[in-house]
């Protein structure tokens, strides 16, 4: 599909059509979700043989397990018979599966075992007919992807430079991340707007959540809020930092000395943790970690929360959100990371009910003939990118509040949805990126002098 009509990506001018949809949202299953990695599980989720979880790729659902051997698979949590659903728990540990409609049995490999009275009614249980449809895996650091693509490059191309600043979030710690708790919920809104945000807006903080910092600034005796609340409140009014995009579509932003802190405990373990974390990745990714998306769906925060948002249609998305902590840490930390998501970005949270409310007033209003006709404006940094800039590698901004994420997350998508194949895209980013790159270098050369003469 042509969404060229409503995504500029290079002038910054995007038309919420895209947001409204049915047609636009049907397409985007097929070319994006069923063409992108999508998170499906941690490790520490599933950690023990016959252990499996449910989860989405896009509106297809997939069951994610851990096999005798310790590898995991992942198949298409559909019966072959008649296509019920095959499993339908959320959860737990199983031997095998048994369709409860009329009990083909499938192993945790997601291999037909056995049909009733297949003897008798089946020529042969050919398992190229029979088998549950398996999901293409990738495990990165203890996070599993899966995709149904066998043409996208391997995950860690796929995330590209952004690996480095994944790893900002997930790398931190020996013994890596554990999850420490899960709420579900869902949202009257598409579910770009909760890929592009944290891809791409820091800038709605300070108005958005300005209340919520408020009443979450602990007072001393004498009714002040501490130096160090102060300091932290001090960053959404004088902001400097960065945004990188990928050519994949995925973006992170980040105050410069970090995201503020607003709970004490937390603060105080963090700042303990710099000279482990300086060690394992560099003083300079200590504070980088900001907000995130890997494109489509899978994005986190600094403070450990992280998410997939499932595609319900144009206008409704379901939200999994993971609360984790680095495995190692203290029980008390674990604990005070717990509470601190339950009070900012659970579907309770301060934080969270604020995006809410902005993400459905924007699919409400997007019903509207005039809401949808001209294009919602994109253009902060616009022409301000640069490559391998700062330290950084990749595509960076040298400001917090930037769009260049959600312009580069609506150029991938454009891409995705024109339905060439992945071979051709990869083409297009590479000349795309070569001829921005080039661009760049002969502005930043002095002009050369003209010519005096004429030959002689
Ligand atoms: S639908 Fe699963 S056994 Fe018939
Ligand atoms: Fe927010």
């Amino acid at each position: 599909m042509d969404v060229s009509k409503f995504i500029d990506a290079e002038k910054g001018l995007i038309k919420g059509e895209i947001f409204h949809s049915q047609e636009i949202y049907e397409e985007e299953l097929e070319q994006v979700f069923a063409r992108s990695w999508c998170f499906l599980a941690h490790d520490s989720m599933i950690p023990e043989p016959g252990d499996f979880m449910q989860n989405y790729i896009g509106e297809d659902p997939v069951l994610v397990v851990r096999q005798e051997d310790g590898s995991v698979k992942a198949f298409l949590n559909q019966c072959r018979h008649r296509g019920m659903r095959l499993c339908r728990a959320d959860l737990g540990n199983a031997k095998n599966f048994m369709c409860s409609f009329h009990g083909w049995n499938y192993g945790i490999d997601g291999e037909l075992i056995n049909a009733p009275h297949s003897d008798q009614i089946y020529e042969s249980l050919d398992p190229d007919v029979f088998r549950a449809t398996q999901v293409r895996l990738a495990n990165y650091k203890g996070f599993i992807f899966g995709t149904w693509d066998k043409t996208v490059a391997d995950f860690e191309e796929y995330l590209g430079d952004f690996a480095w600043y994944f790893d900002a979030y997930v790398d931190r710690f020996e013994g890596g991340m554990e999850v420490v708790g899960v709420h579900k919920w869902v949202l009257p809104a598409n579910w770009k707007f909760n890929a592009e945000q944290p891809s791409s807006d820091m800038y709605h903080g300070e108005v958005s959540h300005g209340s919520a910092f408020q009443v979450m600034v602990p007072l001393s005796a004498e009714g002040a809020p501490p130096p160090w609340a102060m300091e932290q409140l001090g960053k959404l009014s004088q902001p400097a930092g960065y945004q990188f995009t990928a050519p994949n579509g995925h973006g992170t932003g980040w105050f410069n000395g970090g995201m503020p802190l607003m709970d004490e405990t937390i603060l105080k373990w963090h700042q303990s943790t710099e000279t482990e974390v300086s060690a394992r990745l560099g003083a300079d990714r200590f504070a980088i970690a900001g907000h995130a998306n890997i494109f489509p769906t899978f994005m986190m925060l600094s403070n450990y929360t992280f998410r997939v948002t499932h595609p319900r249609g144009p206008d409704e998305m379901e939200i999994w959100a993971w609360s984790m902590a680095p495995k190692n840490a203290a029980a008390e930390v674990k604990e005070a990371i717990r509470l601190d998501l339950l009070r900012t970005f659970s579907p309770a949270g301060m934080f969270e009910q604020d995006d809410a409310v902005n993400w459905e007033e924007e699919q409400r209003i997007m019903r509207g003939h005039m809401a949808r006709k001209k294009p919602l404006v994109y253009q902060q940094m616009l022409g301000r990118a640069r490559y391998d800039a700062d330290g950084l590698p990749g595509k960076t901004v040298p400001h917090v509040y930037a769009e260049e994420a959600a312009r580069g997350m609506y150029q991938h998508y454009a891409d995705l949805m024109s339905g060439k194949p992945w071979p051709d895209l990869e083409k297009l980013k590479k000349a795309r990126e070569q001829r921005e790159r080039a661009e760049l270098a002969a502005a930043a050369s002095p002009a050369p002098k003209a010519a005096s003469g004429g030959s002689q």
